[in-house]
C-alpha cells in the first residue's frame, strides 16, 4: 500500500468549530496535490456531538477530491481498544464502523493505544480482531500506536505469527517530545522489523511553531500546559528559530525537517490552508547534520519536555 512520506493529522480538537469545515477540504486538496497521501483519523476524534465527526469528513473529503494522486490517497484511522471492546469481533464490528462512516474501506487500521499499562490481557482480542479485518480483506494494512519497543517486540511477534505485517507505529515524536526514541528506542526497533515510524504532535500542539508566548498563550488546556512549558524551552525556540532565519524557513518548517531526518513520517495538524502550505515547505529540502545535531544539543537541554500520552507502553 501506498503511503505518501508526509501526513496531515485530523483530530478535530482545540477549536475546531463545523464552520471550519470547507476550510478543511481545503487543506486536504492543498495536501494531495503537493504529495502528501496518508491522512490520519480515529474512531475517538470529535466527542459529544461531534462523535464520529472526524472520520465522516475525511470520507467527504476524499470523495469530493478529483484531482492528481487520487489513487494513492492512504485513509488510516485508529480503533481505540475502549474498555467495552473485549473481543475480536467487537473489534472488526468497530473497523466496520469505521469503514461506514469513512465511505470507504479504511487503508491503515491502528491500535490506537497499548492496553499494557493497565489492563495487560486485553489487547490480545483486539489485535486478533485487526488481523481479522486484514485477513477478510476490509483493510489494506495494520499500524500501532502509542507502543513502546517492548510491547511492539511482543505484538509483532503475534501478528507475524498469523502472517499479518505490522506496517506503522505512531508515537509522540517532536523536539520536546523525544523520550519514545531516545528512551524507549522505538526507532531502532521499527528499522530492525520493518516497520514505519510516525511522528504524531510533531509541533508539540503548536509550541514549535514559535507563535506562542507567556503573553500569547492560546485557550484552554493547552494554555496551561504551555504555561508550564515554554519558559523551560525558550534556548530550544531559540534554536529553531535562528536555524529558521538562517534557512529562509519557518520555525514549523524547521521542525518538521527534523522530525523527517530522524527517519520519521510526521503528522501535523493543520487548521487552515494557510498552515497547510506553511507545513507542505518542510518537503523538498533537508537540514544538514550539524543542525540536527545542534537542535539535538537543545533538545536534551530542555529540563521540563511534553507530558507523555498516559498509554503509552514501555
Ligand atoms: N496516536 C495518538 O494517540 C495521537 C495523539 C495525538 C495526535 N495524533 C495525531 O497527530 C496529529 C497532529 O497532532 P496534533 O494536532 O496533536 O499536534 P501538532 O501537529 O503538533 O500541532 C497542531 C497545531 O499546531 C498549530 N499549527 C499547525 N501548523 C501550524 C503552522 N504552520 N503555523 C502555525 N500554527 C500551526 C495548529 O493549532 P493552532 O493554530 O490552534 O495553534 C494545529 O492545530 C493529530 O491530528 C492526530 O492525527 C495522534
Amino acid at each position: 500500500m501506498g503511503c505518501g512520506t508526509w501526513a496531515w493529522g485530523n483530530r478535530l480538537l482545540w477549536g475546531y468549530e463545523p464552520s471550519m469545515d470547507s476550510q478543511l477540504q481545503e487543506v486536504f486538496n492543498l495536501c494531495i496535490s503537493n504529495g502528501v497521501t496518508l491522512f490520519d483519523t480515529g474512531d475517538s476524534y470529535g466527542t459529544g456531538r461531534l462523535n464520529g465527526r472526524s472520520e465522516i469528513l475525511l470520507g467527504k473529503f476524499d470523495r469530493a477530491y478529483q484531482g492528481i494522486d487520487k489513487e494513492n490517497i492512504c485513509l488510516a484511522t485508529k480503533l481505540a481498544p475502549y474498555p467495552w471492546r473485549l473481543t475480536r469481533n467487537s473489534m472488526v464490528a468497530a473497523g466496520k464502523a469505521s469503514a461506514q462512516r469513512l465511505g470507504r474501506n479504511i487503508d491503515l487500521v491502528q491500535m490506537h493505544w497499548s492496553t499494557a499499562n493497565y489492563f495487560p490481557w486485553q489487547e490480545w482480542q483486539l489485535l486478533d480482531g485487526l488481523a481479522d479485518l486484514y485477513e477478510q480483506g476490509l483493510v489494506k494494512g495494520v499500524g500501532l500506536s502509542n507502543y513502546g519497543a517492548k510491547r511492539l517486540r511482543q505484538v509483532y511477534k503475534k501478528l507475524s505469527d498469523r502472517g499479518v505485517p505490522i506496517l506503522t507505529l505512531q508515537v509522540q515524536y517532536s523536539l520536546l517530545s523525544t523520550y519514545p526514541v531516545t528512551e524507549l528506542g522505538v526507532k531502532d526497533v521499527c528499522d530492525e522489523l520493518g516497520i514505519k515510524l510516525i511522528a504524531y504532535s510533531p509541533l508539540c500542539l503548536g509550541i514549535l511553531t514559535g507563535k506562542y508566548s507567556p503573553d500569547n498563550l492560546p485557550r484552554g488546556l493547552r494554555g496551561l500546559l504551555f504555561k508550564q512549558l515554554l519558559s523551560g524551552a525558550k534556548s530550544l525556540l531559540a534554536c529553531l528559530r535562528e536555524i529558521a532565519q538562517f534557512r529562509q524557513k519557518t520555525m514549523s518548517q524547521v521542525a518538521l525537517n527534523w522530525c523527517i531526518c530522524k527517519g520519521t513520517i510526521p503528522i501535523p495538524g493543520a487548521k487552515n490552508p494557510e498552515q497547510a502550505k506553511q507545513n507542505i515547505g518542510a518537503l523538498g529540502w533537508q537540514l544538514e547534520a550539524g543542525e540536527v545535531a545542534q537542535l539535538d544539543r537543545a533538545a536534551a537541554k530542555v529540563d521540563k519536555t511534553m507530558v507523555q500520552n498516559i498509554f503509552q507502553s514501555k
